[in-house]
């Protein structure tokens, strides 16, 4: 179901696991499975995130997705991380089963909380 690509981040994700000293946390459900998705990010005071991980109970997919996801939003800022598309992740992976794009879509949702999480704590 899945190609060799995927199959060889699963055995070896990175970004796993939660972070002590992580200033934004994110958490979303997903819909369709009940899986939960966490993704824990430390933004220094300019906006840059300079690291990025996640908890999931999901499938294959989340853990994937999730590993890629934040390779690829260390080192951006918060307005950059919030431009992330889901496909540009697919890609990346070269692709998913279409059963599965749903599971992927749970990184992008759960640092979009994170960062608004984020954003709400400033303000105070
Ligand atoms: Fe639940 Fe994929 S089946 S995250």
């Amino acid at each position: 179901m899945y190609n060799e690509k995927v199959l060889e981040i699963f055995k070896n994700p990175k970004h796993v696991g939660a972070m002590a000293d992580a200033n934004a946390i994110g958490k979303v459900g997903n819909v369709a499975c009940g899986d939960i998705m966490q993704i824990f990010l430390k933004i220094n005071n300019k906006g840059i995130i300079e690291d990025a991980s996640f908890q999931t109970f999901g499938c294959a997919a989340a853990i994937v997705s999730s590993s890629i996801a934040c390779d690829m939003i260390i080192g951006r800022t918060i307005e950059d991380a919030l431009k992330l598309e889901n496909q540009e992740i697919i890609d990346i992976l070269g692709g998913l089963p279409n059963h599965k794009i749903h599971c992927s879509v749970l990184a992008k949702e759960a640092i979009e909380d994170a960062i608004n999480n984020y954003r709400k704590n400033e303000k105070k």
